[in-house]
């Protein structure tokens, strides 16, 4: 009961959030669905191919794996530090090699991505755009219910690179579609990263998908959640490009 009102409490606090309690009931209806974990993982781990290939499938094959640590030592010496003195965790960066390079390679302008956290990947994705004329990224979050991280999200992105980048603070459900919107329903490449549960990608997956540009990327994270990934890649018919991180499998779709 105590667990139920701290959640009610949570929400009463942060209005803007309460549509994402829409989302968590939806996902009653795709129970079955939301357990597939095994069969998702299995097909993940079948498919999937090292990271030099996909980068080379997707950019060329004079394309490499840009370590963006070493590229930008400060960025990443300052972000650390940031990540060190958060008083909260907000767990593990996704494939951000892979997201800076595939952003230095394709120059993509705009660019849409949903989960943030300590704002790894965005920092990936702008210091990837940093050179590229009107390239701009929206970011969009919802924090992690009752864990109190809300004056930490994107913490490790610095200020100088503030300028190509707007932080939306709402849950997918609302802020998908808005960010859409900024961008005039034309998108060069998405990574989704937020909810990940077959009811959230279900819902964001063909959104973000029908607004891309013909060639445009599609990056998903931890595709081996649910099988999610795997019906939208058949239904779009495209082959996806899989590689495994950290123990976990990412996706990407060329449309
Ligand atoms: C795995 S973390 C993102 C990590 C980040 N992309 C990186 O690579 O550094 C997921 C983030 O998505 C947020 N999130 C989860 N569900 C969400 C939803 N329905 N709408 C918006 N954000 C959500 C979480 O609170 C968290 O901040």
């Amino acid at each position: 009961m105590f667990k139920y009102i701290k959640t009610a409490t949570w929400f009463l606090l942060r209005p803007r959030y309460l549509p994402q309690i829409f989302q968590v009931f939806k996902r009653n209806k795709y129970k079955k669905k939301e357990n597939t974990k095994h069969n998702a993982t299995k097909w993940a781990k079948d498919n999937a191919i090292d990271k030099l290939t996909t980068i080379k499938e997707i950019c060329g094959n004079d394309a490499q794996l840009i370590h963006f640590k070493t590229e930008f030592t400060e960025f990443y010496n300052y972000a650390l530090k940031q990540q060190k003195n958060c008083p909260v965790n907000m767990g593990g960066e996704g494939a951000v090699d892979m997201l800076y390079s595939i952003t230095k390679y394709k120059k993509p302008k705009n660019i849409i991505e949903t989960g943030v956290a300590y704002g790894w990947s965005s920092l990936a994705i702008l210091l990837g755009i940093k050179d590229i004329e009107n390239a701009y990224l929206i970011s969009n979050d919802m924090p992690y219910i009752k864990m109190n991280n809300d004056d930490y999200v994107g913490c490790v992105v610095p200020g100088n690179l503030k300028s190509r980048w707007e932080l939306q603070r709402l849950p997918d459900i609302v802020g998908i579609p808005k960010a859409l919107k900024k961008f005039d329903y034309r998108i060069d490449l998405c990574h989704y990263d937020s909810d990940k549960s077959y009811t959230g990608r279900m819902f964001a997956y063909p959104l973000l998908w029908n607004a891309l540009v013909p060639g445009g990327i599609f990056i998903s994270d931890d595709i081996q959640d649910n099988i999610a990934f795997k019906e939208f890649s058949e239904k779009v018919n495209r082959q996806p490009f899989i590689f495994e991180h950290k123990s976990k499998y990412v996706g990407i779709l060329v449309k």
